[in-house]
Formats: structure tokens, sequence, C-alpha cells
């Protein structure tokens, strides 16, 4: 298994390029079922999550193709199968996403129920009452749920709470079903509205992308269309996060620093200071970080995709911090690595309460997911000596090149197979 060895401190310094949105990408795949007509899709990461979901894709009808750069996903004719197995969705939860589009255009889906897994429980109910909403029968049956219907008719429904994949998932059959779908409660995340961007220029009328009301007229047939997707802003956050916590100077190239309001407006009150230009976002670190309290909240708040990474960042701080994750129920489990490098961290439910200042000491850690991997390795890099984070298949799942874009920003870091 592959794991990073990382010699510290140092100081993250110089520029680095922001890649494509893993969670736009898989949305925008997904949306390749809904036409006949090829997809062209731009600034997809190499990461594995997006090859995963390229054999679901393929396993469902749609080849792909890799031209100058960009992902040419192309459905072949029909008779092809109408299930995400176990395999494939036990590996990425976001499989979860062919559910909307496979109903939608075929009138069948088969998709086995993703589980649990390391951060919380993650059931997916919203995107089945909201399928229901749109008239479909759901079924559940032997760890799959079976949704079905001849035709689905534009309805109204309100979210128990937002959801980025139910949200994605009720956008994309919506947009084929018959008539007007009102959807309340909407997730509100820059991927969302990318995706909107994209089933728009498939013909779609999505209206209210972004907000939490939705409007969506049914179309009877979709188009092919090329589309670039956006920025990874959980990718670019990270680097950012980095830059602080070495007292750096990292400047974020391609990013669009609307959709990382949430995270710049917190590292300047934590005292880095920071510059935005069309396309560039250049973080500073301060030479003494503030403490801050944090809550996590879906889009406009906090991203719990960068808890962990801020985690990091806070035991670098100088006096007490306090974490809330409000939006899964387990995803701390990197502070007991943390601790292990030398952190003072005590949690306690849903939160964490971090003591800083503490130096950070080389160890060998274990990463147990995408997230908390990216925490890890920023912490080896603050950390003194040589720390070794295992299991870095988490981290492949979502970062392009992690190791070659931190090198180049002067860490020591190298992969070990
Ligand atoms: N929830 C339900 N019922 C549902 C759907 C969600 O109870 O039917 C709950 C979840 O259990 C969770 C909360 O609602 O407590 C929000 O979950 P959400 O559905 O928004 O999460 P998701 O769509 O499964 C996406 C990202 C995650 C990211 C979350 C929150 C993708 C492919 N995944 O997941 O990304 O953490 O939104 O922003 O877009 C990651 O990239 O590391 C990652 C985990």
């Amino acid at each position: 298994m592959d794991r990073f060895r990382i010699l510290g401190p140092s100081r993250l310094a110089g520029s680095v390029e922001a890649s494509g949105a893993k969670n736009a990408s898989l949305p925008a795949m997904a949306a390749s079922l809904l036409s006949d007509e090829p997809l062209v899709l731009g600034r997809v990461p190499r990461v594995r999550d997006i090859t995963t979901m390229g054999r679901l894709l393929e396993h469902l009808g749609v080849s792909r193709a890799h031209e100058d750069g960009r992902l040419v996903l192309t459905p072949r004719d029909n008779g092809n199968p109408d299930e995400a197995p176990y395999e494939l969705v036990k590996t990425m939860r976001a499989s979860v996403l062919v559910l909307g589009p496979l109903l939608a255009r075929r009138g069948h889906a088969r998709v086995s129920l993703p589980g649990g897994c390391a951060i919380g429980v993650r059931p997916i109910d919203q995107h089945l009452a909201g399928l229901e909403a749109l008239g479909a029968e759901v079924s559940l049956e032997h760890g799959y749920v079976e949704v079905r219907a001849r035709h689905l008719l534009g309805g109204r429904f309100r979210f128990a709470m937002p959801t980025v994949t139910g949200t994605e998932n009720l956008m994309m059959a919506a947009s084929l079903a018959r008539g007007t779908t009102v959807l309340d409660n909407c997730a509100r995340e820059p991927e969302i509205v990318d995706l909107a961007r994209l089933l728009n220029g498939m013909g779609a009328s999505i209206e209210g992308a972004g907000d939490e009301r939705m409007v969506i007229e049914g179309r009877e047939r979709l188009h092919g269309a090329e589309h670039r997707i956006i920025a990874d802003r959980i990718e670019g956050g990270t680097y950012l996060i980095g830059a602080t916590m070495t007292r750096g100077d990292v400047t974020l190239l391609g990013a669009e620093a609307a959709d990382l309001a949430p995270l710049l407006h917190r590292l300047a009150e934590n005292g880095a200071d920071i510059e935005i230009s069309p396309d560039r976002i250049r973080v500073r670190g301060p030479s003494e970080i503030r403490p801050r309290d944090l809550q996590t909240a879906p889009h406009p708040g906090f991203p719990t995709d960068l808890q962990a990474q801020y985690m990091a960042l806070m035991t670098q701080a100088q006096g007490v911090s306090e974490i809330s994750e409000t939006v899964f129920e387990n995803r701390f489990q990197h502070a007991p690595e943390l601790m292990r490098m030398g952190a003072d961290i005590r949690v306690d439910g849903g939160r964490a309460q971090i003591h800083g200042p503490n130096p950070l000491s080389g160890a060998q850690v274990m990463a147990t997911d995408l997230r908390a991997s990216a925490c890890l390795v920023l912490a080896g890099v603050a950390a003194r000596g040589e720390t070794e984070v295992l299991r870095i298949y988490h981290l492949d799942r979502g970062y392009e090149g992690m190791e070659l874009k931190l090198q180049k920003l002067g860490a020591h870091v190298e992969r070990l197979r």
C-alpha cells in the first residue's frame, strides 16, 4: 500500500494550480446518462474516484476517452444494465449519483445501498423521497434500492436537510420529467451551480441553482454538451491552509475566490494576509496564528471537507479554539492521529477543543478518509522530523498529484510504494 514520507518542517511557498473539482466532476459524469450524445468535460481531475465513476458508467453503457486533456463520455446503444453493483458503490458512495439519471432516462435503476462510511451513517432517504415525489416507485431489497417510473412527473419536494448529491440526483431526474418541479431547501454548494450550468447547456431548464429553491422545467430530451469543470475549492483550500500553517506564501492559480469565501474569511481572522486577483489567490501566513472557533455547515457555511485540515492549522494557533462538526456525526478521526504527533485536542461528541500551540513531531500516522489524510499530510509538513502517512489510497481518491504539488511548494514529500 502506498504511503507518504514527509521530512519537516517546511515552509510552503510558490504557486500551485488548482485541479478541477472532484465533487463537480462526479455528477457531471453521471449526467452523461441523460442523453444519447457525447458529453465533453474539461478539467476533470485524474483521481481515483473519477476512475471509479468511469468504470461504473462503462458498466452502464457509456464509453470514455481522453482527447486533448478532456474527458469524452459517449453513451452506447441501449441494452445496457441499469444496475450499480455493490463492488463499485462500496468503494465510492457518489455512485448513487447514477440513480436519478438512470431512472429518468431508462425508467428503472437498481443501485446498491452505500451503507455507512468512515465519517458517518450517510443515509440516502432524501434522494429516494425526492424521486418518489416525482412519481417513482421505490423498493429496497437484498441491499439494493430499486426505483421505477414509466414517466417521471414534475412535482414539489422539500429536502429535510440540504444534501449535495441528493439535490444533484433530483436536478438530473427532474430535467427529464414531464412538467415543472419545485425543489426547496436545496444544497447551495458551487458544485450544484456547476451541474446546473452543465445541464442547462444540455438543454435543461433549471433556475435558482445556488439558492434554496430551484425550479426545473422538464424536457423531453437533452443533448450533448461541452463543459469545463470548476476548480476544486477543497483541494485549493487545503494548500491555502498549509500556507497559513507553515507561515508560508502560496499563490493558488485558476481558483474561484467566491467559492472559497468561507475559508478565506476565516484565514484572514487567523491573521493571514490574503490578496485576491482574477484567477489567483495569494495567502501569506502570519508569524502568530490567532485561534478561531469554527462550526461546519452546508454552503455558504464553512465546508466540512476542510474541517480536518483546519484542525491541523489550529494546533499551531496561539491559544484555544473549538471546532464543531455539524454535517457528519463521526468526522474527527484525524484528532487522535494529530495527538500522536503532539497536538493537544479534547474531543467531546461533535466538538473538539484544540489547545495550541504545540510543536508537532513526525510520527507514523494512519489516514482514515480522504480529508483526514490531507490533514495529516499538512501536519507532517509542519512537524519536525519524519512523518509517514499510511493508507494514502484515501488521498488518491480526491487529490491530484498532491506530493508533486507540495514538492513544488518546497515540502519534502515522497511517495513510497
Ligand atoms: N443526509 C441524510 N439523508 C440523505 C442525504 C443526506 O440524512 O438522504 C445527511 C448526511 O448523512 C449528512 C448530511 O445529510 O449528515 C449532508 O450530506 P450530503 O448528502 O450533503 O453529503 P453527500 O452528498 O453524500 C457530498 C460530498 C462530500 C461532502 C458532503 C457535504 C460529493 C460526491 N460528496 O456528499 O464530499 O462532505 O457533500 O458537503 O459531492 C469528500 O469529498 O471528501 C466528501 C466526503
